[in-house]
């Protein structure tokens, strides 16, 4: 046998698959031309460009679960996919084509919405924005809200815990879920799409799904729980002169009715900045240029809870007690659309910008304030010139530390520097307890970083989870887990 280089040989196996899986999946169900792959074989920020031999569409559970099947008989990685807006290249197949994309965009449709359960049964590849309009027509809501919404699929998701903005309300994705449906790395569908508000009955074995980044399991179709549709909605931009401003306001809105605050995002004057210059159509609503904004949403239910006029309360005061600067309140259903984009565009603009290194921590709500000044010194300390971009969850304590290149650097060297920028940051959130990774997940990022955060007997029980429910190591290997953890 000739002496085949091993990124060949393994590129080989995955390619000796194909015809068997296209007589699963049909000619539609099977993209082989590099012009078709290509765009599934990148993530969103262009970190990675990996390379694979097929994306594999199956058009249902069974046709999946086929396909797992012969992929762990020979031994093939797969990487699972939605909508492939993963900010950590957690859905990004390696550079050697060793491994098979199995996209799950064919299975959408919205199976099921009980207006009387408040339940939805969806399947992984619907978009979350099209979930969240089926939920509005049937009268209620999907209170999960992010900013990749309109291309992020549910099945990527609850794979990744999304979180998004309104977290300090309705909880993470995982909050949401009732129940799954799982295809897992022998090819055994495990049923699991109850719809039960109790069910104490053994290890929940969804959540151990949700959060697992497509390495436990293929998560094929959920039971969503929905909550009613608001009734009342009130919106507000306001200038602050810094970030414990913004958390002063934030107290006080909580104070008066924590109970209708849906979200509260923060956003600082050079991200505004960077909005304004690169999104068409961005304007600032107020007329006073500030350090820090923030975004304050309130829904409710209730037609007769009068949220206007508690929004403008709330203001009122934080306007006399010089904690607000100036503030707009929305007066339409265009001009909340027009707020929320100036903190919906903010991940363009920094792109547009130029390079910018991520960080999506969280610590306890009361210390952002603290957080984004210490980690503002000791990255401009690290690197002169740099620009920090904090924005993000407030309400939850989750904010997007964002690092844009100096002016005038090159955007290589700036990237090359991640660790040390990454690591800079990680210092300042361990000594406030909190996490690297809020919502984003762990993804090719950053698997590294988990023996130092979540070393000892946590990482051992997450490898002993990975090594039973996938011995083969065929479901996103190297994702999450630190590849020399998992033998
Ligand atoms: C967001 O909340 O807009 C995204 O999670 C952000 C990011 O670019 O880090
Ligand atoms: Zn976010």
């Amino acid at each position: 046998m000739p002496d085949t280089p091993p990124m060949t040989r393994i590129k080989s196996s995955a390619l000796a698959l194909l015809p068997a899986i296209r007589s699963i999946v049909g000619d539609p169900g099977l993209l082989t031309d590099i012009a078709d792959t290509a765009a599934y074989a990148q993530d969103w920020r262009k970190l990675y460009t990996g390379h694979t031999a097929a994306v594999i569409r199956p058009a249902n559970t069974a046709e999946l679960s086929a396909v797992v099947k012969l992929a762990a008989a020979a031994g093939v990685a797969l990487v699972p996919q939605g909508g492939n807006t993963s900010m950590v290249g957690g859905a990004t197949p390696l550079e050697n084509g060793s491994e098979l994309i199995l996209s799950l965009t064919r299975m959408n449709r919205v199976r099921d919405i009980d207006p009387l359960d408040m339940t939805m049964t969806i399947e992984a590849g619907v978009t979350l924005k099209a979930a969240q309009n089926a939920a509005l027509e049937a009268g209620c809501m999907l209170p999960l809200s992010i900013s990749s919404e309109g291309t992020a699929q549910i099945g990527g998701v609850l794979a990744t815990n999304a979180g998004g903005n309104n977290t300090v309300r309705y909880g993470n994705a995982r909050d949401l879920v009732l129940g799954l449906e799982v295809v897992l790395a022998d090819g055994e569908i495990w049923n699991g799409l109850r719809r039960l508000r109790k069910d104490n009955t053994g290890y929940c074995l969804r959540q151990l799904f949700v959060g697992s980044e497509g390495t436990l399991g293929v998560i094929t179709t959920a039971v969503l729980k929905l909550v009613s549709k608001p009734r009342d909605i009130a919106v507000a931009f306001c200038a602050v002169a810094d970030a414990q401003a913004a958390l002063d306001l934030f107290g006080r809105f909580q104070a008066h009715d924590a109970a209708s605050l849906q979200a509260f995002e923060l956003m600082s004057g050079l991200g505004i900045e960077f909005v304004l210059r690169h999104i068409q159509g961005a304007v600032l609503p107020v007329a006073t240029k500030a350090p820090f904004y923030a975004l304050v949403e309130l829904a409710t239910p209730r037609p007769d809870a009068g949220l206007r006029a508690s929004l403008e309360a709330v203001l009122e005061g934080a306007l006399e007690a010089g904690i607000v600067l100036d503030a707009a309140i929305a007066e339409s259903e265009a001009q909340r659309a027009a707020i929320w984009k100036l903190r919906e565009e903010h991940t363009e603009a920094q792109k547009r910008e130029g390079a910018s290194v991520k960080n999506d921590i969280s610590v306890p709500v009361s210390k952002v304030p603290a957080f984004i000044a210490r980690a503002t010194a000791a990255c401009e300390k690290l690197i002169p010139g740099v620009r920090a971009v904090p924005f993000g969850h407030m309400g939850d304590g989750n904010i997007h530390f964002n690092l844009e290149q100096p002016l005038g650097v090159d955007p290589d060297w700036f990237l090359a520097q991640d660790h040390a920028i990454m690591e800079c940051v990680n210092n300042v959130v361990r000594d406030y307890e909190g996490s690297f990774s809020a919502e984003h997940g762990i993804g090719r990022l950053k698997p590294y970083m988990m023996p130092d955060w979540r070393g000892g007997s946590e990482l051992a029980m997450m490898q002993r989870i990975k090594r039973v429910l996938d011995p083969l190591g065929i479901l996103n290997p190297g994702r999450v887990l630190p590849k020399e953890h998992l033998v």
